[in-house]
């Protein structure tokens, strides 16, 4: 662990009333919600107070009420049993089902007609469902699943694009109590095979391809390539007709979607689920090679996303909330599915690539479909932002009246981009701090918080948070620390799947009360939270987590390669990017011709990783720096790559 030293915050202020501003050099701008909005907020600030207030008070009481507020087959014996911390089952003794709450309960209600989802493909079709007929989509589906004999606890790998048939399968699994494990697209065969594998998956379902940027990105045959030789738990295939490919279905495993569901009865029994029961794993990368499959359940984390819709996202009946987060990240699982269909909002799925056909993609997707709530995250921005501001002024974007942001630190140009040129200065951006573990936004401000841009704000209500030196000690304001969450919180983690040994070490290595969340964070005087990035050896490339050790250990497979070392660097659009340091083995450090081995080695990580990882530069060095235990020290290529003149042979101590 590394303490850094903090950066002092205590600049002189200029307020605005949410408008527009040039940012001068030294100055913090503040911005003051507009009265309107904090009129029309679901917690106006004094609300807001109370239940900080309230929520410090009695913090189980505070989630207890937040459960309260939806439905359940039977309520809890206990909130919180914390006997066995740093395990926490939160609603113990409860019985429930997520989609009882964002599906079944809305058929009873005038929500039974509203749209659920506008879809989007990136050729311009669209698809639109009511709660009633996505309600109908997924009980097929369900059925369809129990026919092939799937139910409570097995395993589902969904390898899909952004269509809607990826949201029937999550809610389909969720209805029958099977746990679905979405694989990103963008990973390739070798670790979809690898998360098959180690989850056990009976079931695959994918698509034979989607649009992307103009092309179509083929995923059958990835699925196909995975399957190869292995994965003797899978039965079935289930293949979406998306893109209309020519594809292999000539496995007995192999049967399309449409010809699955065709005859099923579009009434399903909802399976009876207790609180704990897993609803999902998401695998992440971590400070080792291996990802770790995060496991979430049915009770807490169905909690902790409706009051983050109800209250950060102020949701509101006539709202069409749209989030670009892919289905194979967690944004996607809370913040397309999940959470705006508990809140029984209209949620927004596009398929394809935010500048096709050109750069106004997104603002048009805004403009005609009135999209009143944008959550994306600051890579998008920037590489938006990048191709100027007459592309958001084509289009009315007036219907917006949030804006939010994940994944990142979104930095203050970026920030006023944003708030400028797409809020038009009338809409308060949110920037929420959140993790895969997290579930559910954890810091953020609310619509009516004073905002300072580049800042997450405060904890949400219920939730506490500290920052504190390598051993646990609270810094002072304006001193980088570790963040830590120092409560459990509902939508907390369950485990890491198959690894019930790890989950503590990695998460709480400071023991109960003190959730370690691997990122630095400062807080500033006034006790809003800053977060500067990873403490660990994972990168943030364009908002995906990606290990260090993963990507070295993806180039050690091949045979040109003795040793190899790969840095995060700072990069406009992506945030952050990967280079490689690489040590050849003698026969490849003889060869003249390095533009070759670097093409080599790229087309090798593509087929290792996928195209997820993006190595952006090579480096070919004799050494690299270790400890005297051999550990690679990435701290002193950071530094070389800040300019600063290292020794790469001298042994670094442990
Ligand atoms: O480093 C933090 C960063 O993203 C990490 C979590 O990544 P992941 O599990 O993939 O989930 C991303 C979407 C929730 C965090 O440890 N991060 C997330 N939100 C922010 C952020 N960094 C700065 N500001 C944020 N708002």
């Amino acid at each position: 662990m590394e303490r850094r030293t903090g950066m002092k915050r205590g600049l002189p202020r200029k307020e605005n009333a949410m408008k527009e501003t040039d940012m001068a050099y030294g100055e913090e701008l503040v911005f003051r919600p507009l009265p309107q909005l904090v009129i029309e907020a679901n917690v106006n600030p004094q609300e807001f107070a109370t239940a900080q207030a309230s929520a410090k008070a009695d913090n189980l009481g505070y989630w207890e009420d937040a459960a309260q507020e939806l439905d359940w087959f039977n309520k809890w014996d206990v909130v919180l049993d914390d006997s066995e911390a740093p395990r926490y089952q939160w609603f113990k003794g409860a019985q429930c089902n997520i989609v009882y709450n964002a599906l079944d309960r809305h058929i009873a209600t005038a929500n039974k007609n509203k749209l659920a989802l506008i879809w989007e493909g990136e050729a311009g079709d669209t698809k639109k469902y009511t709660y009633y007929e996505l309600y109908r989509e997924v009980n097929k589906l369900a059925n369809a699943m129990r026919s092939l004999g799937l139910g409570k606890g097995d395993r589902v790998v969904l390898y899909m694009p952004l269509i809607p048939q990826t949201m029937m399968a999550m809610l389909a699994c969720a209805k029958i109590g099977a746990v679905h494990c979405a694989v990103f697209a963008g990973f390739s065969a070798k670790a979809l095979r690898q998360r098959i594998t180690e989850v056990e998956a009976k079931l695959v379902v994918t698509a034979d391809g989607f649009y992307r940027n103009g092309r179509i990105v083929n995923l059958k045959a990835t699925v196909d390539e995975a399957l190869v030789g292995g994965c003797d738990c899978v039965e079935t295939v289930v293949v979406v007709n998306r893109a209309k490919l020519d594809v292999d279905m000539g496995e007995a495993r192999d049967i399309w979607y449409d010809a699955l569901v065709r005859q099923e009865r579009s009434d399903a029994a909802t399976e009876i689920m207790n609180s704990d029961d897993p609803l999902f794993i998401l695998h992440t990368s971590g400070t080792t090679g291996e990802p770790k499959g995060i496991v979430h359940g049915h009770a807490g984390y169905m909690v902790g996303l409706h009051r983050s819709l109800d209250w950060v996202f102020d949701i509101k009946p006539t709202d069409i909330f749209w989030c670009t987060g892919d289905m194979g990240w967690i944004t996607g699982h809370s913040y397309v599915v999940y959470g705006p269909l508990i809140a029984g909002t209209t949620t927004v799925m596009y398929e394809g690539h935010p500048l096709y056909p050109q750069a106004d993609r997104m603002w048009d997707i805004v403009a005609r479909y009135g999209v009143t709530i944008l959550y994306t995250a600051p890579t998008v921005i920037r590489m938006l932002m990048r191709y100027g501001n007459q592309y958001p002024r084509m289009h009315d974007l007036s219907t917006l009246r949030l804006l939010a942001s994940v994944g990142e630190p979104i930095s203050p140009d970026t920030w006023l981009w944003f708030y400028k040129f797409i809020g038009h200065s009338q809409c308060p951006i949110l920037d929420t701090w959140w993790q895969t573990e997290t579930g559910g936004c954890m810091i953020s401000p609310f619509p009516v918080s004073v905002l300072k841009p580049g800042s997450v704000h405060r904890p949400m209500p219920g939730i506490e948070v500290d920052i504190v030196d390598e051993d646990g000690n609270p810094v002072e304001a304006g001193v980088a620390g570790n963040l830590i969450v120092t409560k459990p919180w509902p939508s907390m983690l369950l485990d890491i799947f198959g690894k019930p040994e790890l989950r503590d070490a990695t998460y709480w290595p400071l023991g109960p009360g003190k959730y370690w969340a691997g990122d630095i964070a400062t807080r500033d005087e006034d006790g809003l939270i800053w977060i500067h990035g990873r403490s660990d050896d994972v990168m943030n490339i364009a908002g995906h987590r990606i290990g260090n050790v993963e990507l070295e250990n993806a180039f050690l497979t091949h045979k040109a390669v003795a040793d190899a070392a790969v840095i995060g660097i700072p990069d406009k659009i992506k945030g952050e990017v990967a280079k490689a340091y690489i040590v050849l083995q003698a026969e490849f450090a003889a060869l003249d011709d390095r533009n070759e081995i670097i093409r080599m080695l790229k087309t090798h990580i593509r087929k290792e990783v996928g195209p997820v990882a993006v190595i952006r530069s090579m480096e070919f060095v004799e050494t690299l720096p270790r400890t005297s235990s051999g550990k690679i020290v990435r701290r002193v290529l950071k530094a070389r790559e800040a300019g600063v003149q290292v020794d790469l042979t001298a042994v670094v101590e442990d």
